[in-house]
This record gives structure tokens, C-alpha cells and sequence, in this order.
């Protein structure tokens, strides 16, 4: 198995990502299993210059490889708001309560076919030597009249999949797991690992 550093404080991301990856013989660590305080700021203008921004952290901290993510929701009717600002859209200290109220209230007179709005995530992974590769997943569906379902997170009970009758809060967490922008986004890094097995291991500077 190789090492790779996950750039999050989060444990049940490390936990949710790490069996997308394990099929490539990646073993991921926690990058504050290594660096207790760990911290950055997300001053990114899109998902990949955040990604880069937590996955190069991540690097100089510990001095190995390390991946990270990043994710919005983007709302047509909105012009693709909340996006790269979707953890702080109802203000710097909201809560997913609140983001989820002031999404449904800029929605409150948009009919259901015009409620079209997708996850995207951005996966960056950086090696010590200055090379990265990005991958990204998205995930189509609606935005909701109400929310429904307990499970999740965010904007999740909000959010009902193309295709789906249940929101992300209704769906089983596997079943969420197994088709969300996140996993399709580290699925594809998965991918890229089998077919350049080598890839992580290699340390000369880029040409
Ligand atoms: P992060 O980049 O993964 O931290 O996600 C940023 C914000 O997007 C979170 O604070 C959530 O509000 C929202 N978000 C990210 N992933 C999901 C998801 O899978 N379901 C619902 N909301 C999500």
C-alpha cells in the first residue's frame, strides 16, 4: 500500500474516502493525524485553487503526497450560486440550517423544472516534487420545495438526484457514497493510480 496524506481535519471524510481508494493500494492518514494543527484558509476564487490550496498545505506540512477536495452546489436558477461559497452562503458563521433556508427562500417562487442544480467536486492531488493532477465529479439533480430526510449533510435533504424520488438525506449514506460527486471525483483518481501505478512514488522534478 502507498501512503497518502488526506488534507482534511474532517475524520469522516478519511473515513468515507479511504475505501474509494484501496482498490489502488492507497492507504490514506489523516493530515492531522500527523500535524495536529493543521489549519488553512479558504481564500480559492473556484474548487480547484481551493483543493490545490489544502493538498499543497497538506505537502509542505508533512513533506509526502497529499490529496484534498472541495465542493459546491451550484444552482442554475441562481446563476451557479452558492458554489465555491457554499459552506458560508447564508454568512461566515452559517450553519447548514441556515445556508439550506436562504436557498430555499431565493428558490421560494422558481417552479420545480426550472430547480435544477448540481454538486461539483474538485480533487487535487500533489507530490513534494511540484507535480498535481486534478479530478473532478459532479452529481445533476433539483433543489426540493421542503426538506426531507435525515441523513447527510449541507444541503443534502435538499437535493434530490436526476433519476431519484428520495433527496440525499432520504438515501441510504451507502448509497449516497457509491454515486456522490465526491466519490465520482476520487473514483477517478482511483482510476488514474491503477493505470500509472508508479505515479506516486516517483520523485524527480518535473521537466
Ligand atoms: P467541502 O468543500 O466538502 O467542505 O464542502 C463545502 C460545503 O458544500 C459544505 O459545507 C456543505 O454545505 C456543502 N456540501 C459539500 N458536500 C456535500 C454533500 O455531499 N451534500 C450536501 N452538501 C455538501
Amino acid at each position: 500500500m502507498t501512503r497518502l496524506v488526506l488534507a482534511t481535519a474532517n475524520p469522516d471524510k478519511v473515513r468515507e474516502i479511504e475505501p474509494l481508494l484501496t482498490g489502488a493500494g492507497v492507504e490514506l492518514v489523516g493530515v492531522t493525524d500527523m500535524v495536529p494543527e493543521w489549519e488553512v484558509v479558504e481564500t480559492g476564487r473556484t474548487l480547484e485553487d481551493n483543493a490545490r490550496l489544502k493538498a499543497r498545505a497538506a505537502v509542505v506540512a508533512t513533506g509526502e503526497a497529499a490529496v484534498a477536495d472541495d465542493t459546491g452546489l451550484f444552482v442554475t436558477e441562481l446563476d451557479g450560486a452558492p458554489g465555491v461559497r457554499s459552506s458560508r452562503f447564508a454568512g461566515e458563521t452559517a450553519t447548514y440550517r441556515g445556508n439550506v433556508e436562504l436557498l430555499l427562500d431565493r428558490l421560494r417562487k422558481v417552479p420545480q423544472k426550472r430547480r435544477k442544480a448540481k454538486f461539483r467536486t474538485a480533487v487535487v492531488v500533489a507530490k513534494p516534487n511540484g507535480t498535481e493532477r486534478t479530478f473532478e465529479g459532479v452529481l445533476l439533480g433539483y433543489i426540493t420545495d421542503s426538506p426531507r430526510g435525515d441523513g447527510g449533510f449541507g444541503y443534502d435533504p435538499v437535493f434530490e438526484p436526476c433519476g431519484q424520488d428520495l433527496t440525499l438525506a432520504e438515501l441510504p449514506l451507502s448509497v449516497k457514497n457509491t454515486m456522490s460527486h465526491r466519490a465520482r471525483a476520487f473514483i477517478a483518481l482511483a482510476e488514474f493510480l491503477m493505470a500509472n501505478p508508479d505515479w506516486l512514488e516517483v520523485t524527480d522534478p518535473p521537466v
